[in-house]
Order: C-alpha cells, then structure tokens, then sequence
C-alpha cells in the first residue's frame, strides 16, 4: 500500500470510528439491541405531521411566540419528545443544545439519575442586528441510546 493510499484507509477508518461510537459504546455498557441507523448522524421526523413512535420520543418540541422584538426578551421552552422521553440508568437523554441560527445559545446537560426531567424554559434575547429578519432556533437533543435529534422553528424578528 503507497503512502496516498494509507493516509485515504486511515482517514476513512478514523470517520467511521467517529461515527459509530456512540452507537457502539451505546450497546457495551447496555444490554439492549440498538438502531444502528439512528446513529449514522442527526436524526429529524420524516414527516413532522405524522411522527413515527421513535421519532415522536426524541424530537424536540420547542414553543416560542412566532414574532419577537429585537432586544426584548421572550420565553422558548423545549421538551423532548410529545410525551416526555423517560429518564433513568438504561435509558436518558445525556444533553439538550439550543441554537440561534448557526450559533450555539447554551446546553443543559442531564444526568442519568432521572431528579431532572428533559425539558427546559429559556429566556432569549436575540441581537438588535437581527431586526426585520427571520431566524430559526434549533434545538439538538441526544440520547444515549437512539442518538441525536435536531429540530426548529423559525421567529420573525421586528
Ligand atoms: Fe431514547
């Protein structure tokens, strides 16, 4: 094998390492089978109308008033799943991220012990450069069984 062709087998290899971790350290340490798709990268509703029941576990539900003012703050409280997803030693949510576009706003980490349920109210205020645009908030959760789930709404900004 010449030097290119190593340095392209070892970059692969290190990328589905990568990748495949979270599901594979997911099955060591839990006797379960997993989805081994729900961990080739972020997982989002086919069809949000009509959510498939992995899908109506994780995806987060955000709720924020459709039009905000640039500079005054607003309430956005996002949930894991349409019935909370379940908190405990086999089966938790590890994190809950929210983003303002691009831009990552803060993250509440959970912890498996199951005191905090995966939900969370946040007060945001957005930049006074964001006037008269719209923006999305994207709220990305993980769990430690059926991976990482990413949703959003958009926010028309005055
Ligand atoms: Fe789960």
């Amino acid at each position: 094998m010449d030097r290119r062709n190593l340095l392209k087998a070892v970059a692969v290899g290190a990328g589905t390492a990568v990748w495949s971790g979270g599901r594979a350290l997911a099955q060591e340490h839990f006797p379960v089978s997993v989805n081994e798709n729900l961990w080739k990268g972020i997982n989002r509703p086919k069809n949000p109308e009509h959510k498939t029941a992995v899908e109506a576990a994780h995806v987060p539900v955000i709720t924020a008033p459709a039009k905000v003012k640039a500079g005054e703050p607003f309430d956005v409280s996002v949930a894991v799943g349409k019935v909370l997803h379940p908190m405990g030693p086999m089966h938790w949510i590890e994190y809950l991220q929210l983003d303002i576009g691009n831009e990552p706003a803060g993250t509440v980490v959970f912890r498996s012990r199951g005191y905090l349920k995966p939900e969370t109210k946040l007060t945001v205020v957005l930049d006074e450069g964001l006037a008269g645009k719209t923006i999305s908030l994207v709220a990305t959760v993980k769990c430690n069984l059926h991976g990482i789930w990413q949703h959003y709404v958009n926010l028309e900004v005055a």
